[in-house]
């Protein structure tokens, strides 16, 4: 899908946590983006110092068949020129945009059970991927690990239930780094997690997140055998 200019509005934003915002664009011009869950889109941020501007990509954590609204998550707390530019704006306020971009995708391995590996934020991708893995009813088994640091940082953990509810073939894990005393779910980082995989050749793993996990990941897996490793590569989303 070759990339394209659009405009958007801010449609809904909601705090999730302290720090993560969940932003709503509605498409104003043209009225629909065609992607792929796990792609992402450039925002246009003026660079008030020097009248020219700069983009910040961001990953739909939408999905494809609701093409009029895209959502993007962000991190309000990492003081980023992106997100700064982005808090900015109210419901209405119109935005400046570009895309699909990215080669961040879901591959064709039917053989396989799907592996997700998220930290923080990154879940974006994973949660549009997943979504649209089961609104297709894919009969595949999808497991997700999905990494935050403590109790105030969690979000989307009701609609991950419903999901895991509704889907015999979805399961999930939440850990958290920095656990309070009184949480009884996993602890330690993701990568901990990955212990309780001692096979991974029937796997296709897909993962995105902070990039030093991201590389742990990947190494971690080769150690334990061969699988399709997909990674989201795009520099920059604060
Ligand atoms: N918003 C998007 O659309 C989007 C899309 C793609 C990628 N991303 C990226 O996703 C990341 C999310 O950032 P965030 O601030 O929300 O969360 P974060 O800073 O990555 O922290 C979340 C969790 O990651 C853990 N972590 C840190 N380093 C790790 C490592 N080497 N191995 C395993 N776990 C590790 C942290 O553990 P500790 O407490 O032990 O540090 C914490 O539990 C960012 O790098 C962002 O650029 C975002």
């Amino acid at each position: 899908m070759t990339p394209r200019r659009f405009r958007a509005k801010v449609f809904r934003i909601r705090h999730l946590t302290k720090d993560v915002r969940e932003l709503t664009l509605e498409l104003v011009g043209p009225p629909t983006l065609a992607f792929l869950p796990g792609q992402s889109i450039a925002v246009t941020v003026p660079d008030g110092a020097s009248d020219s501007s700069f983009v910040r990509y961001y990953s739909l954590a939408s999905l494809p068949s609701s093409s009029h609204h895209l959502v993007l998550l962000f991190n309000a707390g990492e003081q980023g020129k992106g997100s700064a530019f982005l808090m900015e704006h109210s419901v209405g306020e119109e935005l400046q945009c570009s895309g699909p971009y990215g080669s961040f995708h879901l591959h064709d391995d039917p053989e396989r059970d799907l592996l997700f590996v998220g930290t923080g934020t990154g879940i974006a991708p994973l949660w549009s991927m997943i979504n649209s893995l089961l609104e297709q009813s894919s009969s595949q088994p999808i497991t997700l690990l999905w990494g935050l640091r403590s109790e105030p940082d969690i979000y989307y953990l009701d609609e991950l239930q419903q999901r895991a509810d509704r889907h015999s073939n979805f399961a999930f894990t939440l850990t958290l780094s920095q656990p309070g005393q009184t949480w009884r779910g996993k602890k330690g980082r993701v990568t901990h997690l990955l212990q309780e995989f001692p096979q991974v050749d029937h796997l296709a793993v897909y993962v995105c997140g902070n990039r030093k996990m991201v590389a742990e990941v990947a190494g971690l897996l080769r150690h334990k055998g061969a699988c399709p490793i997909y990674r989201e590569r795009h520099e920059e989303s604060s």
